[in-house]
């Protein structure tokens, strides 16, 4: 029985891919829709881009809402340096025939999870954490509803990317990213203590230009833009790659390793906001709220991803 999943996201390159890895596995996903939230780029142009991912996937059965056009409390802090002024920089995609679904993403999930049996739905948060905090300030009665959040959020032996001390996705909105921790849902959080060490290498990244279809060769082009930034950062062969293994860990959790520990966002310090302040070592007795992932298996993640795509038009 495939899982139920909503994907929220902030389409940037590696979300693309990441909706390219569940689009390609309808045996054990099935993709209930997907929200844009503002974040790597505006909401407007991040919208945009999931409906051109949707429609490079074929898969064009899976609505697309749209959500949050900025953070709860915080200007929006977005992320063109990265991904491009488009926030999918890269290959050249059609304009997007399918439009964007009337209901407001945040509504969307509200009676999504109202309509659908509890512990059915797992939600995959791939950008900052807006839609689903506003979710749940509007409706908390949905908490018990979700199965588990899976989400691409936080660092902790890695620190931060935005600032030293915060990722991206909390950075922009701790706010959110502190309701969500504290809403009592399961939560499997793949921070950048995992993300840093699945590297994009060229290496790979020809072997999925290699597969000689489509969706390859737009990964190939997204990832090596979107790369460049991160390379020039961190000086290593290939940048890391974020948000897909969120995806991967719904479908081959054996990659990964982790710990159920407690972690905490930092809302007011204006050197730490956006911190996501772990207690690996469990030196506290604050209640285990997430399970933290640390590892994962590079080698076998790019052998999924690559096996996936070669499964899209
Ligand atoms: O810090 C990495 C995260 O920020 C990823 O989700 C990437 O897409 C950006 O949104
Ligand atoms: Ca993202």
């Amino acid at each position: 029985m495939p899982k139920k999943i909503i994907i929220d996201t902030d389409p940037g390159q590696d979300d693309a891919v990441a909706i390219l890895l569940a689009a390609a596995s309808r045996e054990e996903l099935q993709i209930e829709a997907i929200v844009a939230v503002a974040g790597n780029v505006g909401l407007a142009q991040n919208a945009r881009n999931a409906l051109k991912v949707v429609e490079l996937s074929g898969r064009t059965d899976i609505p697309v809402y749209a959500g949050c056009s900025r953070p709860m409390r915080r200007r929006l802090v977005t992320a063109e340096h990265v991904h491009g002024e488009t926030g999918l920089d890269g290959p050249v995609l059609p304009e997007p025939k399918i439009r964007l679904q009337e209901q407001h993403g945040v509504d969307f999930l509200i009676d999504k999870l109202r309509a659908t049996p509890p512990g059915e739905i797992t939600l995959c948060t791939l950008g900052p954490l807006t839609n689903v905090a506003m979710a749940l300030v509007k409706a908390p009665d949905i908490a018990p509803r979700i199965k588990e959040i899976v989400m691409m959020a936080g660092g902790y032996f890695e620190m931060g990317n935005i600032t030293p001390a915060a990722e991206f996705n909390v950075f922009v909105d701790p706010e959110a990213a502190d309701v969500v921790l504290r809403s009592g849902v399961p939560i499997v959080m793949v921070p950048l203590d995992v993300t840093h060490t699945i590297l994009s290498t060229r290496k790979r990244l020809d072997a999925i230009k290699a597969i000689g279809n489509r969706a390859g060769a737009a990964v190939e082009a997204m990832l090596s833009f979107s790369e460049a930034f991160d390379q020039q950062k961190y000086g290593r062969e290939g940048a890391p790659l974020h948000d897909p293994c969120v995806i991967a860990y719904l479908l081959k959790p054996e990659l990964f390793k982790g710990r159920e520990i407690n972690v905490v966002i930092e809302t007011s310090s204006e050197l730490t906001v956006g911190m996501t302040v772990a207690d690996y070592w469990r030196v506290t007795d604050r209640p285990h709220n997430v399970l933290y992932l640390r590892e994962g298996d590079a080698a076998g993640f790019y052998a999924l991803l690559t096996e996936r795509l070669a499964r899209l038009p």
